[in-house]
């Protein structure tokens, strides 16, 4: 595929190759600890067309967030992205200086909600202003324009524009959760990456939620990367889930592969751990074991010593990622020839 192939030319509705907005490749960012070298994200590759939304999930420790600190260039120390490229409307944001892809990029193109974001909010500020002051530094709006914008961007997450002049320590958890996603979304940026948004909210907030991102995906054709160890939530939204296990992709395709037909030994026993309200009642199962420590992850397939059809050949060597149909991919021995 060339790079000529991502030019943008504003065609919907059908997929074609140009709506490729995210290419992120071979992509290997590590910990540098005292401890040693923690392999949080290893080679992992996948894109996202614009207005898909990719479900990426996985056992907490397996490198989801990292992968978002990565796309985002907010890595913390001491990690780094060692290896890998990642494509943004045709152009490797990786190459871009940081100056370049702070005020280019960051929040104007890719905004992220980040995991506990709603405890990230700064205490001695109004809401208000902290939403007016990413419209004033990024848009050039004046305060008063900036203002406005704030009162519709909280009207668009569900908490009433009067409650602008609120500190954040007179909103409920829900609340605090929505203003961080409008200040995700004040840029109108087409890709939002939701790092486990709902965590830690009661059901009914984390619906209220969901259905915020699905009405973005919809009404302004956001693409959406929504990172959750519940498999459950990404049914509800996604059209392509990838799979994560200890810092790998292992299966990757259409949510309706992925849940009906699922082919990676994890990806099966994740699934089977789901409670389901219809259908058979069945047993609840779970993967026995723990994943690995990622200073130091068993040689060949990572899932190798919890996998049940696990041969001799998985200890030994990496299975390579093959389509099994079309666009989904899986990362496993039982599917791939030597
Ligand atoms: N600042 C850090 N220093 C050292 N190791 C880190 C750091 N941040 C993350 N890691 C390690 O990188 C690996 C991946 O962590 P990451 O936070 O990306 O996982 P995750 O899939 O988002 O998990 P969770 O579902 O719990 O949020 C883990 O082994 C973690 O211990
Ligand atoms: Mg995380």
């Amino acid at each position: 595929m060339s790079r000529s192939d991502y030019q943008d030319t504003g065609c919907t509705g059908v997929l074609c190759v140009s709506e490729v907005l995210l290419e992120v490749r071979n992509l290997c960012t590590y910990f540098y600890t005292v401890k040693g070298i923690v392999r949080a994200v290893d080679d992992v590759s996948f894109s996202l067309r614009r207005g898909e939304v990719l479900g990426l999930a996985g056992e907490s420790g397996c490198g989801k967030s990292t992968t978002a600190y990565s796309i985002i260039r907010l890595v913390p120390p001491p990690g780094r992205i060692v290896k890998g490229e990642i494509f943004f409307e045709g152009r490797d944001i990786l190459r871009m200086s940081s100056e370049e892809f702070r005020t280019k990029i960051r929040w104007k193109k890719i905004s992220m909600i980040f995991q506990g974001a709603m405890n990230a909010l700064n205490p001695v500020y109004k809401i208000g202003d902290q939403i007016a002051e990413v419209l004033v530094l990024h848009e050039n709006l004046t305060k008063r324009e900036a203002y406005e914008k704030a009162r519709e961007l909280l009207k668009t997450v569900g908490i009433d524009p009067s409650r602008i002049n609120s500190y954040p320590h007179e909103l409920s958890g829900g609340m605090k959760q929505r203003v961080m996603i409008a200040m995700a979304l004040a840029l109108n940026p087409p890709l939002v990456i939701a790092d486990e948004p709902t965590t830690a909210l009661d059901v009914v907030v984390q619906a209220q939620i969901m259905n915020l991102l699905k009405r973005l995906q919809r009404e302004h054709g956001t693409s959406i990367i929504l990172i959750t160890h519940d498999l459950s939530l990404i049914a509800e939204i996604a059209n392509k889930v990838a799979i994560m296990y200890a810092g790998k992709i292992v299966e990757l395709g259409y949510s309706e592969q992925i849940y009906y037909n699922p082919y990676h030994p994890y990806t099966k026993g994740l699934l089977a751990s789901i409670p389901r309200i219809r259908g058979e009642i069945s047993k609840l199962e779970w993967i026995p074991g723990v994943p690995p420590d990622l200073r130091n992850p068993p040689p060949g397939c990572r899932f190798h010593p919890r996998c049940k059809y696990r041969f001799d050949l998985c200890s030994r060597e990496e299975p390579p990622m093959v389509e099994v149909e079309r666009e989904h991919y899986v990362a496993c021995w039982l599917y791939a020839k030597k």
